[in-house]
């Protein structure tokens, strides 16, 4: 097992300092250490921060192997300075057993890149019908304590309902998409006046807003813990705000897309920028921006949803929802937040391993702490290129955009995952 010395990093943008990464740990701080038989990383003008964690990532494996596989999602995920994504149930077949969890945990430590967490379906085949085995996939081997039906909602109360109370023996979590289906029937962008013009079906915001009101409701109801998909709206916010303001035990995620592009992009009637929750509008933006600060939204999470050029480079209504986000959020985020290390590491680490009882993850690099960490240079401005991305699929809503901040290195339990900006393995 290697150690390495870096050498004059800047920790959550503190003063430079010496780290010694050693035996899976960070093992000591300081300034002019000394370890001869460590690999050296000059680490002038970079930021050391925990390794992100994503707490919804679309892997497609099993089912998908076109379109993504658990190697190259944690491929595109060790580059994008993550080190532990949560990867959501709507494969084919859905994981709503514990053979499929099992069988994608088992596949996310082959790839060895990342912590691949399996979250399990809600409902059996994501229909909405049955709850699946949730105590079998929380005691298999991929111990799952995040649930969710994620790209369709669970619209029957009742199921809801048993859900939460059934995942609460363990502490688990029902992660929600909201979105009252019948309220979205046909939608294709944020209902508004962009959609007026462009004549395409609308899908408005109290769809979203109206199941997260019942949710928080009835999580308040039976005491369990709700989480909150890709929180799209002002009109969602403020819901939050005051459930939490209950003590409700609910929390929540904003995408970087939404925090950053508009409804305004489907004018070029480019599928890239087709997602749902929809692009909305620059109002809903500032409320979403305004909660990360505040707390009302509690983590950043990709929603890294790959697709085939089949299904992405088509007629806008034919073409699937979804954008990749795993190479990208941090440079959103360090966009749309300026260099604010600590809020960075909040609501990119350490608040989504909290979420997700990720325990080795989400730790400041400092003595003691487990080596997951990533090394960024903040004044590298990138020029995003699809056909550089290790994602199997393009479908990047950034192509030739300028960002800020580059992924130097990523460590994974103290084994470098990404090293001088390219993946190790
Ligand atoms: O845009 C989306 N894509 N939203 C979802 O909820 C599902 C996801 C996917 O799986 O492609
Ligand atoms: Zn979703």
């Amino acid at each position: 097992m290697n150690s390495y010395l870096f050498r004059n990093v800047s920790v959550l943008g503190a003063a430079p300092t010496d780290l010694l990464i050693r035996d899976g740990v960070v093992a000591e701080a300081g300034a002019g250490l000394s370890a001869p038989d460590a690999l050296v990383v000059e680490a002038d003008g970079l930021v050391a921060l925990p390794g992100l964690v994503d707490l919804h990532t679309h892997l497609r494996e099993p089912g998908r192997e076109d379109a993504e596989t658990v190697e190259t999602g944690s491929r595109s995920a060790a580059l994008g300075g993550y080190t532990a994504v949560c990867a959501m149930a709507n494969t084919s077949p859905v994981a709503d057993t514990a053979g499929v969890v099992e069988q994608v945990w088992r596949l996310g430590r082959e790839a060895g890149l990342v912590d691949v967490q399996p979250i399990g379906a809600v409902t059996v085949g994501l229909a909405g019908e049955r709850l699946a085995e949730l105590g079998a996939m929380a005691d298999s081997a991929a111990r799952v304590r995040i649930f969710s039906d994620d790209g369709h909602c669970v619209a029957d109360p009742r199921l809801m309902r048993r859900a939460l109370e059934y995942v609460k023996a363990f502490d688990g979590i029902i992660a929600q998409h909201a979105e009252e289906p019948r309220l979205t029937e046909g939608a294709q962008m944020h209902e508004g006046e962009v959609s007026t013009r462009l004549g395409l079906t609308g899908w408005p915001a109290v769809a979203e807003e109206a199941i997260i009101a019942r949710d928080v409701l009835l999580a308040e109801h039976v005491g369990s813990r709700l989480h909150v998909c890709h929180v799209s709206t002002a009109g969602s916010v403020e819901v939050l705000r005051q459930a939490k303001a209950r003590g409700v035990r609910v929390t929540a995620e904003v995408t970087p897309h939404h925090l950053l592009l508009t409804d305004v992009r489907a004018e070029t009637y480019d599928p890239v920028f087709k997602v749902n929750p929809p692009l909305r509008t620059a109002t809903d933006i500032a409320a979403l921006r305004a909660a990360l600060v505040d707390g009302v939204i509690d983590i950043v999470a990709t929603d890294h949803a790959p697709h085939t050029v089949e299904d992405k480079e088509c007629e806008w209504v034919y073409a699937r929802p979804g954008m990749l986000g795993l190479e990208t959020a941090l440079s959103i985020a360090l966009d749309v937040l300026g260099p604010e290390w600590d809020l960075i590491a909040e609501r990119m680490s350490r608040a989504p391993a909290r979420i997700a009882g990720l325990t080795e993850h989400g730790h400041d690099p400092a003595p003691g702490a487990p080596a997951n960490l990533v090394l960024v240079d903040p004044a590298v401005r990138r020029v995003i290129e699809p056909a550089e991305m290790a994602s199997r699929s393009r479908n990047t809503p950034y192509a030739r955009m300028t960002l800020p901040g580059r992924i130097v290195a990523t460590f994974l339990r103290g084994e470098a995952t990404v090293l001088d900006g390219k993946a190790v393995k």
